[in-house]
């Protein structure tokens, strides 16, 4: 019987002539501002650098629950190194839309980080509040590296210095949903990143 694993790009095309639609969520949607094409391209291109980078090395990638869990899905795959993966969940205090910069790790890691070569992968820097403390926490595990992939860094508001390595694309400084990034826990799974409409901030 003929194999259905090794579905061709055209065999592809075919079951999906039209590209599916977020119905549910596209009347909050204001505009898209970066689309899926984009984001498969630049993590295409990003993990190539971090295949040179890493090249021989003992690479950990570090994604940051729940947010970064798509981007991590997909920048992996694009990294032909043997990598392994770990989680690590964290809570800031305060408003929904808003970082304190006060954090609590509510999972934290299975791995040692001790010599290994580690990528923490981010969804988003915005003041760069909760990522400023997470670093601080694994460089006290003497790590042989610690780097930082962002799939998004806001422009001009980090209320700390960071140095990010691997920078997706620099945006506006407004709220985002899509690609895992969250409002009130929806539109995590929007294969873009958007930006919504004032009346989906009230509305629920
Ligand atoms: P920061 O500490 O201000 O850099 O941001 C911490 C976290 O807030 C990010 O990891 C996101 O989970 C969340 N966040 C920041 N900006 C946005 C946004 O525009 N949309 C959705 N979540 C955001
Ligand atoms: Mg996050």
């Amino acid at each position: 019987m003929e194999s259905r694993v090794a579905l061709s790009e055209m065999e592809d095309a075919a079951a999906f002539p039209v590209a599916p639609r977020f119905e549910a969520y596209e009347r909050d949607i204001e505009r898209v501002l970066i689309t899926e094409a984009e984001i498969k391209q630049k993590l295409r291109d990003l993990g190539d650098q971090i295949t040179e980078d890493y090249a021989g090395k003992d690479l950990l990638l570090i994604a940051v629950l729940k947010g970064a869990f798509v981007v991590m899905a997909d920048l992996s795959r694009h990294i032909r190194l043997p990598v392994e993966t770990d989680f690590m969940a964290v809570a800031s205090y305060g408003a929904a839309t808003k970082t304190s910069g006060v954090v609590r790790i509510l999972k934290d890691l299975d791995h040692d980080l001790e010599a290994r070569d580690v990528l923490l992968v981010e969804d988003i820097v915005d003041s760069g509040l909760t990522l400023n403390y997470l670093l601080k926490n694994l460089r006290g595990r003497r790590p042989a590296s610690l780097e930082v992939f962002a799939l998004l860094k806001k422009t001009g508001i980090q209320r700390v210095h960071l140095d990010v390595r691997y920078v997706g694309f620099e945006i506006p400084p407004d709220f985002v949903v899509g690609y895992g990034l969250d409002f009130a826990e929806k539109f995590r799974n929007l294969p873009y990143i958007a930006t919504l409409k004032p009346e989906a901030y009230t509305e629920s």
